[in-house]
């Protein structure tokens, strides 16, 4: 779902990676840009970082190879590396085929980093708004890249149904494992508001403490919302119940006027209605022929509206035939919606 974390996570991942000097190309997927212009952008930076009067062989390769896959997306646009490629053999990145390119720059980019004694690591946010090719040209590229060794990880963040897109894409998804990211423990809930505090030499009270992880279900968005706005409230170096409950209340009317209406908004009159007779099973799912049945309508017939939530990002098939919303929550802000 959104606001557990996943972006948090691949940023982090990011920073281990750049810690290690590993070459990083960081790209979110779902505006205009095609996953190869998204790709080739990103390596121009680090690539351009690594070029050296006394770069190797594998590095050379490489440039030349980044110039034609550049050249593949952009006519008019070049890019300069401080040195001369004429005599290097690359390039071959522009053969307007996907896999063939994205298999060409990944493989020399990462025998480039072996050469400099690192990885490459490609970081997708968002990947559930790649188009099916892209995503499957992803699969495999990884597939590729492990059998024949390059030093390349890959890292996908994307809503609960990128697994399933992923293995309707291509039969090569068993290089990939999945990790469900989800609400945070108990434990870990009460870590992420107490340490912070506690770092400052602030404690929290055991009954504010109870009432902010139970308000935000645990979620890592609106632990992060709620104990802001408690946070600013507290004075002192206690913070009681009191201020927890007026935390958590601005902090759902911050919710409410932004995260969630922000979504509500971007509905039409019939999409609304569809939402609401999701409620209040959405924040877990519902199957869309129970949803049809309280709109007294056939499924078929509401297919374009569902699809048209799905692209507006208010809600996912968690499995065939079923919809839930993206955001937690999302159910109750419905419910406090006037008609
Ligand atoms: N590990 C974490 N440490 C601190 N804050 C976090 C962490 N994970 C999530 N958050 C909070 O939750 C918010 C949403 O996280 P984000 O990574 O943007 O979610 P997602 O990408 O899953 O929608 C962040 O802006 C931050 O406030
Ligand atoms: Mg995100």
């Amino acid at each position: 779902m959104r606001g557990v974390g996943k972006t948090v996570l691949l940023t982090q991942l990011r920073h281990h990676a750049e810690q290690r000097d590993w070459i990083v190309a960081h790209i979110e997927a779902g505006g205009e840009q095609s996953l190869r212009t998204l790709l080739g952008e990103a390596l121009y930076e680090p690539l351009s970082d690594l070029d050296r009067p006394a770069a190797g062989r594998r590095l050379l390769k490489a440039l030349k190879t980044a110039l034609s896959f550049k050249a593949s997306y952009d006519a008019s646009g070049t890019w300069t590396f401080g040195v001369d490629l004429s005599t290097t053999p690359g390039g071959g990145a522009d053969s307007g085929i996907l896999s063939t390119d994205l298999k060409k720059i990944i493989k020399d980019v990462s025998l480039a980093a072996r050469e400099e004694g690192v990885g490459l690591a490609i970081l997708v946010d968002e990947a559930q708004e790649l188009q099916d090719e892209e995503l499957t040209t992803l699969a495999i590229v990884a597939q590729a890249a492990a059998q024949d060794d390059w030093p390349v990880l890959f890292a996908l963040a994307g809503l609960p149904s990128l697994p399933q897109t992923l293995s309707e894409a291509k039969s090569y998804t068993e290089r990939f494992q999945f990790t469900h990211v989800e609400r945070l423990s108990d434990t870990d809930a009460r870590e992420a508001i107490a340490k912070p505090a506690s770092d400052e030499s602030v404690t929290w009270s055991a009954d504010a403490l109870d009432h902010l992880v139970d308000a935000s279900g645990r979620y890592p968005y609106f632990i992060q919302q709620f104990g802001q706005e408690t946070w600013n409230h507290g004075e002192g170096t206690k913070i009681e119940l009191s201020d927890a409950e007026y935390g958590v209340a601005a902090g759902r009317n911050q919710l409410d006027n932004g995260f969630f209406r922000a979504r509500w908004d971007r509905a039409t009159v019939t999409e609304k209605k569809y939402l609401r007779a999701m409620c209040p099973e959405g924040d877990f799912g519902i199957g869309s022929g129970e949803v049809a049945n309280r709109l007294s309508k056939s499924v078929n017939s509401l297919g374009p509206v569902r699809a048209n939530l799905i692209h507006k990002g208010l809600v996912y098939a968690p499995d065939h035939g079923i919809v839930a919303f993206t955001v937690p929550g999302m159910a109750a802000f419905i419910d406090r919606q006037m008609e």
